[in-house]
């Protein structure tokens, strides 16, 4: 099974601001769509309740040490780690790391492939991207890039990375 991060973080490594996205790039949104469409999830409590609903159409996985917390139609399970293996005993083919910050840092070290949008900007937040910014250093090799201008519907500029890395 693939571990796959998906993270969009800015240049001086944010992630969130205001318990939210630090801002608004439909055009990202459509991206992570697409990517995660029909496939299994792993995030924090605190992104899941960011975003206040069940992503449709995805299996979905709330990281939580919390034993009462409940989330009907997901999954809660105590660590990322068991996480995993829940996704991996379903032999599912692929899982995607979804964020926060918590979740992030425990998917780094293992994680086999990293979509990262790099938003072209500085930002005030509060969430940061754990970690080393350049995944080259974490032995990660950049696959692919696609750089999307800025436009009446995004206000920064950003690029889609690819990173790969060697199963190890
Ligand atoms: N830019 C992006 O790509 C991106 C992606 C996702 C989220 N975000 C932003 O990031 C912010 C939310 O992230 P966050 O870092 O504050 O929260 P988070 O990691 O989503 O959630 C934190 C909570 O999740 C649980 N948790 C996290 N890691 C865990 C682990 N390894 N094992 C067990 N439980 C774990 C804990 O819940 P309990 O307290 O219940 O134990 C923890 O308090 C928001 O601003 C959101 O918009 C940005």
């Amino acid at each position: 099974m693939r571990l796959s991060i998906v993270a969009a973080v800015s240049e001086n490594g944010v992630i969130g601001a205001k318990g939210g996205l630090p801002w608004d790039l439909p055009d990202d949104q459509q991206f992570f769509k697409r990517l995660t469409l029909g496939k299994c999830i792993v995030m924090g409590r605190g992104t899941h309740e960011s975003v206040g609903r069940l992503l449709p159409r995805r299996t979905t996985l709330i990281v939580s040490r919390n034993p009462e917390y409940r989330v009907e139609g997901a999954e809660v399970l105590p660590s990322f780690a068991e996480a995993v293996e829940w996704a991996r005993t379903r032999d599912l083919p692929e899982v995607f790391a979804v964020g926060g910050a918590g979740v992030y840092a425990e998917a780094l070290p293992v994680a086999h492939r990293l979509y990262l949008t790099r938003v072209h900007a500085r930002v005030e937040g509060e969430t940061r991207m754990p970690g080393p910014l350049d995944p080259a250093e974490a032995g990660f090799h950049l696959e692919a890039e696609e750089y999307h201008t800025t436009d009446p519907r995004h206000a920064h500029a950003f690029t889609y990375q690819t990173w790969e890395r060697p199963a190890g």
